[in-house]
Order: C-alpha cells, then sequence, then structure tokens
C-alpha cells in the first residue's frame, strides 16, 4: 500500500502560484527537515502548476521551465530524496493545464515514463480542458495505468473536483486521493463551506483510498495565491482539526520557511496527527448539530476509543456543545475516559455524555475512551 494513512506533505499552490523555482523547493525541503515537520510525519515536497515550458521537446516529453528549473527534476528530485522525502509534481487530464501548460492527454504513457525516471513518487492529476467527449473516468485510468506501467510507486492523486463523484471510482483507476470539492481559499466561508460539507462522504474512505477536501490554509494569514482576506488562529485551529477528523491527506499550503509559532505547533501537534493516521483509517462523520451552528463529529479509532470534535460555526458566541455517548454508539451508564487530544488535559471519567464550552469558528477535540466495569 502507498497510502496506508493520508498522504502528509507540502504543495506549492495556496501561497506561490506561479512563484516556483528550484531554490524555493530544496529550501522547503530544508525546512522540513530543520523544523521538524519531516518528523511528524510530513513526507511529500509536491509542485503544483506552472513548473512547464510552454512547448514539448521533440520526443514530445514535457520539460521544466528552465528559468525556473535549470538544474532540471531529476536533480531537483534527488534533492528530495537526500533529504528522507518524496517528491511530488503535477499535470492535467486534458489538453493544457489549468494555468494553460501542455497537459498529459494523449501522453500519459510518455508522461508517466518522464516523471518515473525523474524519480517522481506523487503525481496530482488535475482534469482542466477536458477534450469533448472524453469522460472522467475514461480519462484517468489511462494515466492510473501508464503510472503503473512504469513500474515505480507513484502515488496518484486525482483533482477533478469532485465533479463526477470520483470517490465511487477513483479507487479502482489506481487513485490513491481524490478531491471531493472546488478549490480552497484562505477565508473561513471555504474552510467552513468544504469541511463540513464532507459529511455523507465517509464510507469511500479508508487506507489507500481517500477523500481529498483540498491543501490546508493553515498559516497563510491572508497572503499568497489563493489568500482570501485570511482567517484567525481560531480558525485555522478549526480547520486542522477538521480535516484532521475527517482523515484528509495533510498537505500544507503556507510558507513553511516563515510559520509563526502558532502555525508551526498546530501543523506538528501530534496528538491531532495521530488522529488523523489511526491506522483503522475512518472518516470523521457528522453525529449532531445543535442551534445550527453546534457540530459533534465522530471518528471511531483503531484503539476502540473515539475522537470527538465539537465544532462552533458561530461566528461571536460561545457555545456549549455536548456529545452523548448514545450518538457515539456507546451505552449511556458505560464509564468513558475523556481527554482533550489539543491541550493534553484528562477531564476525567463520564456517564452518558460530555459538554464544554467551545469559543466561536474554533473546536475542542477530545477523545472519549470506553472503560470497563
Ligand atoms: C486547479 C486545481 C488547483 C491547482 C490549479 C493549478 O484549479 O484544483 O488545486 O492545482 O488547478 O492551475
Amino acid at each position: 500500500m502507498l497510502a496506508p494513512t493520508p498522504p502528509m506533505g507540502w504543495n506549492s499552490w495556496n501561497t506561490f502560484g506561479a512563484e516556483i523555482h528550484e531554490e524555493l523547493i530544496r529550501q522547503v525541503a530544508d525546512v522540513f527537515v530543520e523544523a521538524g515537520l519531516r518528523e511528524a510525519g510530513y513526507t511529500y515536497v509536491v509542485i503544483d502548476d506552472l513548473w512547464e515550458s510552454d512547448e514539448r521537446d521533440d520526443q514530445g516529453r514535457l520539460v521544466p521551465d528552465p528559468k525556473k528549473f535549470p538544474s532540471g527534476m531529476k536533480a531537483l528530485a534527488d534533492y528530495v530524496h537526500s533529504k528522507g522525502l518524496k517528491f511530488g509534481i503535477y499535470s492535467c487530464a486534458g489538453t493544457h493545464t489549468c494555468a494553460g501548460k501542455p497537459g498529459s492527454y494523449g501522453y500519459e504513457e510518455i508522461d508517466a515514463q518522464t516523471f518515473a525516471e525523474w524519480g517522481v513518487d506523487y503525481l496530482k492529476y488535475d482534469f482542466c480542458y477536458k477534450p469533448a467527449g472524453a469522460d472522467a473516468v475514461t480519462l484517468y485510468r489511462r494515466m492510473g495505468q501508464a503510472l503503473r506501467a512504469t513500474g515505480r510507486p507513484i502515488v496518484f492523486s486525482i483533482c477533478e473536483w469532485g465533479s463526477n463523484e470520483p470517490w465511487k471510482w477513483g479507487a479502482s483507476v489506481g487513485g490513491h486521493l481524490w478531491r471531493t470539492t472546488g478549490d480552497i481559499n484562505d477565508s473561513w466561508e471555504s474552510i467552513e463551506q468544504i469541511g463540513f460539507s464532507q459529511n455523507g462522504l465517509e464510507a469511500y474512505a479508508g487506507p489507500d483510498h481517500w477523500n481529498d477536501p483540498d491543501m490546508l490554509v493553515v498559516g497563510m494569514y491572508g497572503k499568497g495565491n489563493v489568500a482570501r482576506g485570511g482567517c484567525t488562529d481560531n480558525e485555522y485551529r478549526m480547520h486542522f482539526a477538521l480535516w484532521c477528523l475527517l482523515a484528509a491527506p495533510l498537505m500544507i499550503g503556507c510558507d513553511v520557511r516563515n510559520m509563526n509559532a502558532f502555525t508551526h505547533q498546530l501543523l506538528t501537534h501530534k496528538g491531532l496527527i495521530a488522529i488523523n493516521q489511526d491506522p483503522l483509517g475512518r472518516q470523521g462523520f457528522r453525529v449532531g448539530v445543535h442551534w445550527t451552528n453546534y457540530e459533534t463529529w465522530m471518528k471511531p479509532l483503531a484503539d476502540g476509543s473515539v475522537a470527538v470534535g465539537l465544532f462552533n460555526r458561530d461566528p461571536q458566541h460561545t457555545g456549549l456543545i455536548n456529545v452523548a455517548w448514545e450518538a457515539l454508539g456507546i451505552h449511556d451508564r458505560r464509564p468513558c475516559r475523556v481527554q482533550d487530544v489539543i491541550t493534553g488535559e484528562d477531564y476525567g471519567v463520564f456517564t452518558r455524555f460530555f459538554s464544554t464550552r467551545v469559543p466561536p469558528h474554533d473546536v475542542v477535540m477530545v477523545k472519549v475512551i470506553p472503560l470497563h466495569g
């Protein structure tokens, strides 16, 4: 299995867009090691769109933009690998990429071969400029098979924005993850709209096949390619906790070279990452909504305990949010220990339910551990 737990890494798009070059990618790889991101589990350094030249070479091969990547992709992949990390790249199932560079349509085999020769470990595969009459399943299957034919293990990240329900066929064409929505941007509205709409897709996720509600905007603070006003720290915490509960791929989107202490702490939070990477691989789902804005979500864990997210979507008011054992499938009278995943605090042993105050646009995540007797 290439992705037994949700892939973790960094992708250039959210912050850098077109402003990518080999020095940036090397610096990101360095920071992965120096700032403890690698140790926290982040592995993939992924270059998104706009790494390509406008034309293929005379053998039909994709060519990296020589101004941005003068040493070529093989050398860059070697560098990333030398740091104990994995190297990811981007292409598109249509005739052009979303930003207008050459797409892989009709070149699937040669592109897969090129990527394998460069040492690519992860391919994000987009859906712009689809030729008339070609359907998503066929296009993604073509690349899935071409990747497999190279013999190199390459994680296949399907990016067709959920338009053709890829959760139903993504795994069968060789996909390890698939986007479920349109593009995220750095705003509360975007996080909220995407994150809370994932309920109902949980049956389609599991080891080696994940729903992908798009990359993280944690730590962007309104700067970069998809910045739309930015978010507060509370909002980023809620965003990260929700993505962890959703067993979502954790692809960092901020400039990791300039993370503040809060961003660093959140992105490397052991407890939250353990929930995301739990080996059972279940995706969290909603178990209750109170007063419109208070949501309770659960994620069953491999050790028999349950991660519970108490989310407050209200912009102004602190809410008293509760979770009843009944909603978790635990008997009313069963004593359960409740521990705060984020602060580490042990709240003690409870029966029937647990409730706590949650600030506006924030989350409390607890682990509910059923006890015997
Ligand atoms: C699409 C994808 C984004 C990004 C851009 C690049 O919009 O959904 O994640 O890859 O293309 O052009």
